[in-house]
Order: C-alpha cells, then sequence, then structure tokens
C-alpha cells in the first residue's frame, strides 16, 4: 500500500522532465523525487508508438523496484498514449502531463492557440480535443518543432542553430494570428524567454508544468499521500551521458543539490 513517505517518480524521454521536476519541487518541498531521464534514446517524438510504448514500459519497470507511490509523465509525447493504457499491473499512480487548460484559456481572447510540440503529440491532436471539451469556439495550429529537441539535449543554447529555428516555428504561429503559444513538449521551457521575446508582448507563451504541480498536489491530497513535513531529496537518473545531462540540470536548475545515477534499461 503506498504511504506519505514513499517518492515520486518522474520520468521523460530525456532533459525536458527536469522543467516539470522544477515546478514539483518548488510546489512541494517535501516530497522526495526520483527522476528518469532516458537521454541514451531521446527523442522519443519522431518514434513509432509501439517502440515508445516499450520504452515507457521498461521506465515504468524501474519505478517499481523505487518505492514510488506515484509517477509523474513529465512528457507529453507519453502522455498523449493515455495514462490508463499505461498502468496496466504497476500498483503506484501515473499522472500525465497537464494541457494548461485553465491558464490557456483564460490567456486567449481570440481563442487561437499555437501548440509547439513534437509530430507524435501534434498528430494526437491532445490539445485540440481538451480546450474544445471546455470551449467549441477553440483552434490550436499545432507546429511539429522537430529541431527543438535534439538542440536542446545537446545544451545548444544561443547558437545560430537554435536562432533560426525559434524563428521557423515562431513565424508558423504568426501568420496563424494567435494570441496564446502552449509548449506541449517539456523540452521547450528550455527556451521559454526566446520563444516569448520572438512572439512578441501581444502573444502570451505558457508552460503547462505549473498547472501539472498542480494535479499533482490534487491527487497527493486526495489519496491522503500528501507530505508536508521535512526536507525533500532528488535522485536524478540518466541513461545517456551522464556529464552532459550534469550540465543540463546546472542550467535549468542552478545551485541545488542532488544524487545523480547512470542508469540501464532493458
Ligand atoms: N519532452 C517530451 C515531450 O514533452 C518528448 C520529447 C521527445 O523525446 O521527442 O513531448
Amino acid at each position: 500500500m503506498a504511504t506519505k513517505d514513499m517518492s515520486i517518480g518522474v520520468l521523460d524521454s530525456g532533459v525536458g522532465g527536469l522543467t516539470v521536476l522544477k515546478e514539483l519541487r518548488r510546489k512541494l518541498p517535501a516530497e522526495n523525487f526520483i527522476f528518469l531521464g532516458d537521454t541514451a534514446r531521446a527523442p522519443y517524438g519522431v518514434r513509432s508508438e509501439e517502440e515508445i510504448r516499450k520504452f515507457v514500459e521498461q521506465m515504468l519497470c524501474f519505478f517499481d523496484t523505487q518505492n514510488v507511490k506515484l509517477v509523474v509523465s513529465a512528457c507529453n509525447t507519453i502522455t498523449t498514449l493515455g495514462m490508463k493504457t499505461l498502468q496496466k499491473a504497476h500498483k503506484f499512480g501515473l499522472i500525465g502531463m497537464s494541457k494548461g487548460e485553465k491558464m490557456v484559456l483564460s490567456a486567449s481572447k481570440k481563442h487561437k492557440i499555437g501548440l509547439f510540440a513534437t509530430q507524435f503529440t501534434v498528430n494526437s491532436h491532445m490539445h485540440q480535443k481538451a480546450y474544445n471539451a471546455i470551449d467549441s469556439r477553440v483552434q490550436v495550429y499545432g507546429v511539429p518543432c522537430t529541431k527543438f529537441v535534439p538542440l536542446v539535449e545537446a545544451g545548444k543554447f544561443g547558437t545560430p542553430e537554435m536562432a533560426a529555428a525559434i524563428m521557423e516555428y515562431t513565424d508558423a504561429v504568426k501568420r496563424a494570428g494567435v494570441d496564446v503559444v502552449i509548449l506541449g513538449c517539456t523540452h521547450f521551457p528550455f527556451l521559454q524567454r526566446e520563444i516569448q521575446k520572438s512572439m512578441g508582448p501581444n502573444v502570451q507563451v505558457i508552460d503547462p508544468a505549473a498547472e501539472t504541480a498542480t494535479d499533482v498536489e490534487h491527487y497527493l491530497i486526495e489519496e491522503g499521500l500528501y507530505k508536508m513535513q521535512g526536507t525533500g531529496s532528488t535522485v536524478i537518473n540518466f541513461t545517456g551521458d551522464m556529464e552532459k545531462g550534469k550540465k543540463l540540470v546546472a542550467y535549468g536548475m542552478p545551485g541545488e543539490q542532488f544524487t545523480f545515477n547512470k542508469l540501464t534499461l532493458k
């Protein structure tokens, strides 16, 4: 049976999930987190569903061994697969990425939303369906930003290549006349400042990580699993290059303390 003192697992194809981990740590400072980024096999968003499901099952089997009360899919691509279909025999709870419905729908006056995501997530229409369940007027303009994930994984911030990719993708949604852009891939908040700058002051660029952290908080309270006392710790596992991974952790969460592990998934 799950108890308050058990850890919370957080998974992603790579370093993108760190942007969600950051919000979770801020919102739930007493909780212990175990992060797993499958950096050896990122990106997932250009792979087949069958392959992604196989990799996710391997990650969930790792969490079976970690005494976790809950696992957060800090990955939109994985979230499109449906948490119920991934749950199988795993005993912990499973929560996916929020589509940022509250923030997005209250920020948009034009009902025109730009979606920056992986090819897989854009094809799923997950965001369009979630917004239309609340407001049928909403139109989503999905842009598969396939260049972003490899550039973020390689830490190529502030490079001409990154600037060109940002220009290409922001131009695409500017033409559609959106007034909100949702970052539908957890790698993209690493670039939020630059994307916001390129979109200009009349478009709001939204990261749904805070809404995801609120969903997690509500789940823990409802299940009686909310840990309020103590100072939490975080272990970060990567399957790929550890030095590269550590640099990106330091870039995204400067000055914070973590324990690192290299992991092999089978
Ligand atoms: N960070 C992931 C997401 O939110 C996946 C990126 C990828 O591996 O393609 O979609």
